[in-house]
């Protein structure tokens, strides 16, 4: 018999003040900041679905869609979108809040692939996902969808990494900004 739980019993927040020892040379916060504290969360959500130790596998694509400030509060919402034996997709979107005007930005949004391990240090399975709202039910679609696009992807690169010839390369990237100096 499977075992069930609901989006709602995993979903996690996490929110911290960006200090000024966060920051870089521009005096905005360091994108490596948001990704460990997305790491933080995705393991946090995950966790708490799976009822075990997991580690991240895959991160997919983070677009900074706009900089985040020192004094603004970064909120990190996460939830686990997708199931799959034991690996667990967790949907995080990061947004800040400016504690003077509570103005909200949504800053990024990602998709981190976690995996529960057991004891035996091995792949261990997890609840399958009851589905409450039509949200929930468009989430778990897009992330089943994107997981079949990621196959083709990496077959794609797998087969341009094996079998392009080193002449049809020279001719495509001969449009893009480089020059071949062969030695
Ligand atoms: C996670 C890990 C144990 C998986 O090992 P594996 O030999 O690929 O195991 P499996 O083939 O049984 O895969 C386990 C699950 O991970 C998924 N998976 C493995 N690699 C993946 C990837 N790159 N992207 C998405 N999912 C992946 C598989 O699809 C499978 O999912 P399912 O059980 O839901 O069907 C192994 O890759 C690992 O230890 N990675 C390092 C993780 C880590 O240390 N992270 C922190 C980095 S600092």
């Amino acid at each position: 018999m499977d075992d069930y739980k609901t989006v709602k019993q995993s979903q996690t927040t996490l929110t911290e003040l960006m200090i000024p020892s966060y920051s870089n040379f521009g005096g905005k916060v360091h994108g490596g900041v948001i990704l460990g504290l997305m790491d933080k969360v995705a393991y946090a959500c995950a966790a708490k679905h799976a009822g075990n130790y997991c580690v991240t596998v895959s991160i997919d694509t983070v677009n900074f869609l706009a900089p985040v400030e020192v004094g603004e509060l970064v909120s990190l919402l996460a939830s686990v979108n997708y199931v799959g034996n034991s690996s667990m997709v967790i949907g995080i979107r990061v947004q800040t809040e400016n504690v003077r005007t509570q103005q909200i930005k949504h800053t990024n949004s990602s998709y981190f692939t976690m995996v529960a391990m057991g004891d035996d240090h091995q792949p261990a399975k997890v609840p399958a996902l009851i589905l409450q709202t039509q949200t929930e039910i468009k989430r778990f679609y897009e992330a089943y969808h994107r997981r079949e696009l990621t196959k083709y992807y990496n077959q794609e690169q797998n087969r341009i990494k094996n079998d392009s010839e080193l002449e049809e390369a020279i001719k495509i990237i001969s449009q893009e900004r480089c020059k071949i100096e062969l030695l």
